[in-house]
């Protein structure tokens, strides 16, 4: 028996974030753990904030019986009506909790509005570089990415989102702060892309959604804002978890929600959870989604991020290395530097393959869509930041 050739093909296009994890355990079994400048995966290295902790050990404490069976698809009323206040602070606009599906992380957010939402051969459209399994979550469902490309500085681009529309886009898909770069999209950008998905509706007949992938909101530096999508587009969905912000990532809490202004609320909601049940996922976690009940708004400090935002970018600056300043998230998006030592390939495959050899595992940035750039994640410890210094000079010099 085997598995099926397209999904071979796509676990050979697609793990490599993962190999590079793998390879830095070898690494780290072979040199040591302090040894090796393991940047490859974004799994934040804080703990959850005190407020999320003392929620986790008061749920266990309650011991209320019958509180580990199934309940309804979409989750907790009480749960759905604590996110739909927080999405009413950060939206500055009300919301109810029938706006809310909670899920299996952002990505099974993603992937049950993508079940909604998508038919067979439906486009939904990203500005590149975009978080590696947005082309597999599209895939799932009948769907096909179309990535476009954004500015020299990473913001969106909406002239190449504008020749990118057509009859088959069912969304345009934006993440900020982005994964990969942290760049975060400004209010004008926001606008003026909600105008264009708008001219695009009324001129062919579909309106295209927009959805806003925020599982880093509220990881934000230089007192920027994330710009409130159900102000200026009806059609909006936002997915996101708390996967990132409170440092949960293995809890697989995540939701989905749902602008009341679109005309289509009501259907899509049903929808994703009607898909969250036949993607087998039934609902999001009970215990977790009781414990978020309680937490939702507990205050995080990522001051940490921030440092070491600023020692990483000190390093690259002494090893002359090009990066894009993030505006948010943990994540450094890096330009391959020019030869000047030896002679082949410039791709970010090449350089990483080149980093390795001194203990530095990065990610090429071709599975985000961008070529000649690759990825470093931050969610590491400063030692490790400032211990890698010498190893990034040293790599740089003999590239
Ligand atoms: C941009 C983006 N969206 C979605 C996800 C998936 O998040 P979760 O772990 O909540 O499913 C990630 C995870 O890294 C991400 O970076």
């Amino acid at each position: 028996m085997a598995i099926a050739p397209h999904i071979k093909e796509a676990m050979s296009g697609s793990s490599f974030i993962r190999k590079m994890f793998e390879d830095g355990i070898q690494l780290k079994k072979k040199f040591g753990e302090e040894n090796v400048f393991d940047f490859s995966l974004g799994n934040p290295d804080l703990e959850p904030p005190e407020g999320v902790i003392t929620a986790i050990k008061e749920e266990a404490a309650a011991d209320v019986k019958g509180s580990h069976g199934y309940m309804p698809n979409p989750g907790y009323p009480e749960t759905r009506a604590a996110i739909a206040k927080k999405i009413s602070i950060e939206q500055n606009k009300q919301i109810s909790g029938d706006n809310i599906v909670m899920s299996v992380g952002a990505a099974g957010a993603l992937n049950s509005v993508f079940k909604a939402i998508l038919s067979p051969g439906d486009e939904v459209i990203v500005p590149a570089p975009f978080f590696v399994e947005y082309r597999s979550y599209a895939a799932n469902h009948g769907g096909k990415l179309i990535p476009v490309p954004t500015n020299d500085d990473f913001s969106l681009n909406i002239n190449e989102i504008k020749k990118a529309l057509s009859q088959k886009t069912a969304a345009v898909l934006i993440n900020s702060p982005n994964n990969p770069t942290g760049k975060v999209y400004s209010d004008d950008d926001i606008i003026m892309l909600s105008d264009t998905l708008t001219a695009h509706g009324e001129a062919c007949g579909r309106k295209p959604y927009l959805i806003a992938d925020e599982p880093y909101r509220a990881i934000i530096y230089n007192d920027l804002h994330i710009a409130p999508v159900f102000q200026y587009y009806d059609d909006a969905i936002i997915v996101s978890s708390f996967a990132k912000d409170f440092s949960l990532p293995g809890e697989r809490l995540g939701y989905i929600a749902v602008n009341p202004a679109s005309s289509s609320a009501a259907d899509v909601i049903a929808a994703c959870g009607y898909a969250t049940r036949v993607l087998g996922y039934v609902n999001a976690p009970a215990f977790f989604q009781r414990v978020i009940a309680r937490c939702w708004d507990a205050k995080a400090d990522y001051s940490s991020y921030v440092n070491r935002r600023n020692s990483l970018t000190a390093v690259l600056n002494k090893a002359g290395i090009p990066y894009a300043e993030p505006e948010g998230a943990f994540y450094l998006f890096c330009k391959v530097p020019e030869r000047t030592v030896t002679e082949g390939e410039m791709t970010a495959g090449a350089f990483c393959d080149h980093l390795k050899k001194y203990n530095i595992l990065g990610v090429p940035g071709a599975g985000f869509g961008k070529e000649g750039w690759f990825r470093l994640a931050y969610c590491v410890s400063e030692k490790t930041i400032v211990k890698s210094e010498a190893a990034f000079c040293k790599a740089r010099k003999e590239w």
